[in-house]
């Protein structure tokens, strides 16, 4: 008998099913998934460098996730964000303990973590600037598809969608710190950006850029946000990017990896922003016990003695096969920081080149049309990199020149 699944693919001419058209799919149906690896109803199995777009962290149906789960599931999933629940105040104090930062509440996705953080940092500005308001962020910037993430985020795409705009973003260059000097004004109230630009194609900001920010901030009175939904959580081999640069946000957005799959999401601040009166912030699903409990088993599978030490090995390793396959392909550098990689074309053959990987079962990303990116789960192993290089070494030899 046909696969029901295959005959439901192959029979509608449009969209497959009852779903909104909002992306263009593959024509398989993902049924499994285990570690690195992913499965189709047809049972081939696919190496998946994407991995949810680097959320699930350790990878597809983890024990330390899927026994978190099962146990909290059959003792209490939501009891209401107007009551306390126990995995909601441990996981803010894991946050706590390892950001260094105070408090957290608790959202849904990356996007409504970064409205979050908007609000708190206006409210910041009318209670304690003067009603200051305007945030300073970054061309080709990433936070998130809500109206006022969107107007955020630096995407040239984006600029006349969805009018009118938020207001109340400022754009400069990303990592021109004289810019955002001559940016600020006496209705600035913060400055927010990404430490790596992930959507944008992988572009890290700077040490040196990140500490002169952090000064810059401090000395004019302003908040500095940062959005680390992709880069938190171990991606960068520190459990938050910004350690890289021995700095800390008064800000923190985390999302992606934080539920390993499912989706949670925080906004994070030091003590003295924590300004929200009752009323000005919450939500039907934030916090609840179920999501918390799950991003409590990340986080201590995270800060296991070894573990980031591990990542960021492994992103040396996958960097130094990425230069490999560079040299021998003719494409360009290879950047990012740990397991947030991306390897640059030199030719915009990317949709390409993922198209071929994808036949040959291998799920990588191509950000933008020159350049691929690698976000694996954290816990991939040395082999699975070996065999990602070999397919993806085969398909830049298969591309015409
Ligand atoms: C840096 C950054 N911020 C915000 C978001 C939005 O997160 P979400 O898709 O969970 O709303 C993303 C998602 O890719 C992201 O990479």
């Amino acid at each position: 008998m046909k696969n029901p699944i295959a005959t439901l693919l192959s029979s509608s001419p449009g969209p497959v099913d009852a779903l909104m058209d909002i992306t263009s799919r593959p024509p398989v149906v993902f049924v499994e998934g285990h570690g690195s690896w992913l499965r189709d109803q047809n049972g081939k199995d696919y190496l998946d460098f994407i991995q949810g777009w680097a959320v699930n962290c350790l990878g597809h149906c983890p024990d330390a996730i899927t026994t978190a789960m099962t146990a909290q599931v059959q003792r209490l999933i939501n009891c209401s964000p107007s009551f306390y629940n126990e995995p909601m105040i441990r996981l803010a104090g894991l946050i706590a303990r390892h950001s260094g930062l105070d408090r957290t509440f608790f959202a849904n996705s990356g996007a409504e973590a970064n409205e979050g953080a908007i609000k708190l940092a206006r409210k910041w500005g009318s209670k304690h600037r003067g009603g200051a308001y305007k945030i300073i962020t970054f061309d080709q910037g990433f936070h998130g598809r809500t109206l006022a993430t969107m107007a955020a985020s630096g995407k040239p795409q984006w600029e006349h969608l969805f009018p009118p705009k938020v207001e109340g973003f400022v754009k400069v260059p990303f990592g021109d710190l004289s810019q955002v000097e001559r940016a600020i004004s006496a209705d600035t109230v913060a400055v927010m950006l990404e430490p790596i630009q992930g959507e944008a194609g992988v572009f890290c900001a700077d040490n040196d850029f990140l500490r002169d920010l952090r000064a810059l901030t401090r000395r004019e009175g302003l908040l500095l946000i940062l959005d680390e939904i992709q880069t938190g959580i171990g991606r960068t081999g520190k459990f938050f990017a910004f350690e890289h640069a021995a700095i800390a946000p008064d800000i923190m957005t985390l999302g992606k990896g934080l539920g390993g799959g499912i989706p949670l999401a925080a906004l994070v601040a030091r003590e003295c922003v924590c300004c929200f009166e009752h009323g000005d912030q919450g939500g039907t699903f934030n916090g609840n016990a179920f999501a918390t409990a799950i991003g409590c088993a990340v986080m201590e599978e995270i800060a296991r003695p070894g573990f980031l030490a591990d990542v960021a090995q492994k992103g040396r390793y996958l960097a130094g096969g990425l230069e490999a396959l560079s040299r021998r392909h003719r494409c360009g550098a290879v950047r990012g920081k740990g397991l947030l990689l991306a390897l640059d074309l030199a030719r915009e053959i990317g949709p390409q080149v993922v198209a071929l990987a994808f036949a040959q079962g291998l799920l990588v990303n191509s950000p933008r049309q020159d350049s691929l990116r690698f976000m694996p789960a954290l816990t991939v192993t040395r082999d699975e990199v070996d065999q990602m290089l070999e397919i993806l070494g085969q398909v830049l030899g298969e591309v015409p020149r």
